[in-house]
């Protein structure tokens, strides 16, 4: 449901204490005006007092004691918005206020509180109900695109932007806020006097770069190589391929996400980056290390925050690389992993947004059994050291890279000689031996028996990770 038609349902039920954390303040105006319909709406701040929507404030309601009698006093159905309301809930008084107002049965009489950082006091726990105010859609982003680019025009700045580039600058905006968006589009026109299909492009780049403000989300440039690109993981892309016949997010059955473990560099982050690549949707890598901070419930909120904005960019692929990080079970922190374990296992299960999830494992003896069952991702894929097909692929691509794909001669000798090896090793093998000249096998051969691959150094744990992929997940 669009936001306007949850927050009048909100209000329709009866619910009479409502408590909205969000940066929004004058879009959540916005939209509760419209959800209020014909019912008067009174605004309170501690600078301005309390006043009806348009009109002057009341004298002397600036003071909480002075609102609260106000508010008490209104008859009929109302709505009213105390915006930063710490001052009424830094005193016990008028938090019982409120708490009474919030308990009066009066149908059509509501309180919305809102600010971008809410303390409510545990006395309001089960009378005040928190709503969360949703990211704007592209609806309302291509509204204001629209509404910014006539009030640039007016000003001066020149237009080239047709229909379809005003939506397409919408969706590279998904994920903003409504006020970051309005300044990233006044932004693109004042920067050159000319808004344009090209400044899409650029409105992504800057969009990356706030969404990676607070760290936990990062948008990641595509590498440009396609499943087809990666050499082995047959049976993967057999599977992937079936659901990327369709766009994200139109297939009758929602596609989930895949949680990919194995052997270090054998491809689970290049097959993050080339599924985002077949569906041709942004790729979000969600750091599950930089959720914690020390302070009680922020953990949560930034990570509910951030999943909220991942919702927002769908259809989107969101990266989780080294899951166990942010999830692994049994640490002393006063139950936060824990929660936000918690709240990731609902989202996962019960999102509606057409948001795929690759999630990627070193070591899944680390991780809780919750996450690996069945219903949270749609499949458990094992990424073993590429076979001698896979090596051949893997070679193949990297000396065609190199436009070195005609010279080197037949592959047998090097597919044999990098027995062993992980894709990344085989890849860095090739690298090194650009280094000493022309490539030929010869090179990269003696690139290869100068290292020692991980098959050899670290036996006992690759046996560990089969031994465990055998009983859990399915070969890739
Ligand atoms: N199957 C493969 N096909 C083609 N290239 C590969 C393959 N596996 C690895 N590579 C090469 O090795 C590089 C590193 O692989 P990648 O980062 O995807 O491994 P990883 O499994 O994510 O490793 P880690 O566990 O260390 O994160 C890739 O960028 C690619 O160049
Ligand atoms: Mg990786």
């Amino acid at each position: 449901m669009d936001p306007v038609g949850e927050l009048r349902l909100l209000l329709a039920s009866g619910t009479s204490l409502v408590t909205v954390e969000t940066p929004e303040e004058s879009r959540l105006l916005t939209l509760a005006r419209a959800a209020a319909g014909s019912t008067p709406i009174w605004m309170w701040s501690a600078a301005t007092g309390l006043r009806r929507d348009g009109r002057e404030p009341v004298y002397g309601t600036a003071v909480p004691d002075q609102m609260l009698d106000n508010v008490e006093a209104l008859s009929g159905p109302f709505v009213v918005v105390l915006c930063d309301p710490a001052p009424v809930l830094a005193d016990p008084t008028g938090v019982r206020r409120l708490k009474e107002l919030g308990q009066r049965t009066t149908p059509g009489q509501s309180l919305l509180l809102v600010g971008s950082h809410l303390t409510v006091p545990t006395e309001l726990d089960g009378v005040a109900h928190a709503w969360r105010l949703p990211l704007p859609d592209t609806a309302e982003l291509l509204a204001l695109v629209e509404r910014v680019e006539a009030r640039m025009v007016q000003r001066g700045t020149v237009s080239k932007l047709d229909d379809a580039s005003r939506v397409e600058l919408a969706r590279a905006l998904r994920g903003l806020t409504l006020l970051d968006a309005e300044r990233e589009v006044m932004a693109l026109a004042a920067a050159d006097g000319v808004l344009e299909p090209a400044d899409v492009v650029v409105a992504r780049d800057d969009k990356a770069e706030l969404l990676n403000q607070d760290g936990i989300l990062e948008v990641v440039a595509d590498e440009g190589r396609r499943l087809a690109d990666l050499g082995g993981l047959e049976l993967f892309k057999e599977w992937m391929g079936a659901r990327l016949r369709r766009p994200l997010g139109t297939a009758p059955e929602p596609v989930r996400g895949v949680l990919l473990t194995g052997v270090p560099g054998c491809g689970k982050s290049a097959v993050a980056h080339a599924v985002a690549e077949e569906w041709a949707v942004p790729l979000v890598l969600l750091d599950p290390g930089r959720v914690y901070r020390k302070y009680v419930g922020e953990s949560e909120t930034r990570f509910e925050a951030a999943l909220t904005t991942v919702e927002a960019m769908a259809p989107a692929v969101l990266w989780i690389d080294e899951i166990e990080k942010g999830f692994a079970t049994g640490g002393e922190d006063g139950g936060v992993t824990d929660r936000v374990l918690g709240t990731f296992l609902r989202w996962l299960q019960d999102r509606t947004a057409p948001v795929f999830v690759v999630a990627t494992a070193n070591d899944v003896t680390r991780l809780p059994p919750e996450l690996t069952r069945k219903g949270r991702f749609d499949e458990l894929f094992f990424v073993d050291l590429p076979d001698a097909a896979a090596r051949a692929a893997i070679l193949a691509g990297e000396l065609r890279r190199r436009g070195a794909d005609g010279t080197v001669g037949p592959l047998d000798g090097l597919v044999a000689a990098s027995e062993g090896f992980s894709g990344a090793e085989i890849a860095a093998s090739v690298a090194a031996a650009t280094y000493r000249g022309p490539l030929t096998a010869a090179t990269i051969t003696e690139e290869l028996a100068r290292s020692v691959p991980l098959a050899t150094s670290r036996p006992a744990e690759i046996a560990t990770l089969r031994a465990w992929a055998r009983d859990h997940a399915r070969a890739a």
